[in-house]
C-alpha cells in the first residue's frame, strides 16, 4: 500500500525515532509499503518516519546491480573512513538539493527485513544513501549538514515553492 510521504515541515521528520523491539506483522506490511512508495517516488531509500511511523527501520535501492535492494532494522553506522562530497537529495524535500559531506565508507550492523542479524562495509552511493537514512532516524535531515548560508538559501527556495 502507498503511504504519504512527509514533507519537511512535518514534526515527525524531527523525531528521534524508537528502536523496534519485535519485527511483527504490522512492521513487515510497514516495510513491503516502504518499498512500494519508495519506488513510485523514485527514491534510492526511504525512512519509516518519512511515512509518519518513528521507528528505526529504512529501505533502499540504488539502483544498481551490483548492490542488492535492503532493509535495515535498528542500524548502526560504524568505523567511519574518508569523507566525499556530493549531491544529496530528499524525498521529503522535493526539488532541493545540495553539495552534503559524507564518510566515505561505513560499517553498518542491524538487522535485516526477516530479523536476521547483517554487517557489511558500505561504500559510494551506499554509503550515502544509508547515511541519509540512518540520519531520518535521529530527525536529522540534509539541509542540516550544509553551511547556515547553503541553508538559507534552501529555506528560501523551499518557501516559494508552497
Ligand atoms: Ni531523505
Amino acid at each position: 500500500m502507498l503511504r504519504d510521504i512527509r514533507l519537511f515541515g512535518d514534526p515527525v521528520l524531527r523525531e528521534k525515532c524508537a528502536p523496534i523491539e519485535d519485527l511483527d506483522d504490522e512492521i513487515r506490511e510497514l516495510i513491503e509499503d516502504l518499498q512500494e512508495t519508495m519506488y513510485e517516488a523514485d527514491g534510492i531509500g526511504l525512512a519509516a518516519p518519512q511515512v509518519g511511523v518513528p521507528i528505526r527501520l529504512f529501505v533502499y535501492d540504488i539502483r544498481d546491480p551490483d548492490v542488492p535492494p535492503g532493509v535495515l532494522v535498528n542500524p548502526e553506522l560504524l568505523e567511519p573512513e574518508g569523507t566525499v562530497r556530493e549531491d544529496e537529495g530528499c524525498l521529503s524535500l522535493p526539488g532541493l538539493s545540495d553539495i552534503v559531506e559524507r564518510d566515505e565508507s561505513i560499517l553498518v550492523r542491524g538487522l535485516d527485513g526477516e530479523g536476521q542479524a547483517v554487517e557489511f562495509r558500505a561504500d559510494g552511493l551506499l554509503s550515502r544513501c544509508i547515511q541519509h537514512e540512518n540520519d531520518h532516524l535521529d530527525g536529522v535531515l540534509f539541509l542540516d549538514r550544509v553551511s547556515p548560508l547553503k541553508r538559507k538559501m534552501l529555506l528560501r527556495k523551499w518557501q516559494k515553492r508552497e
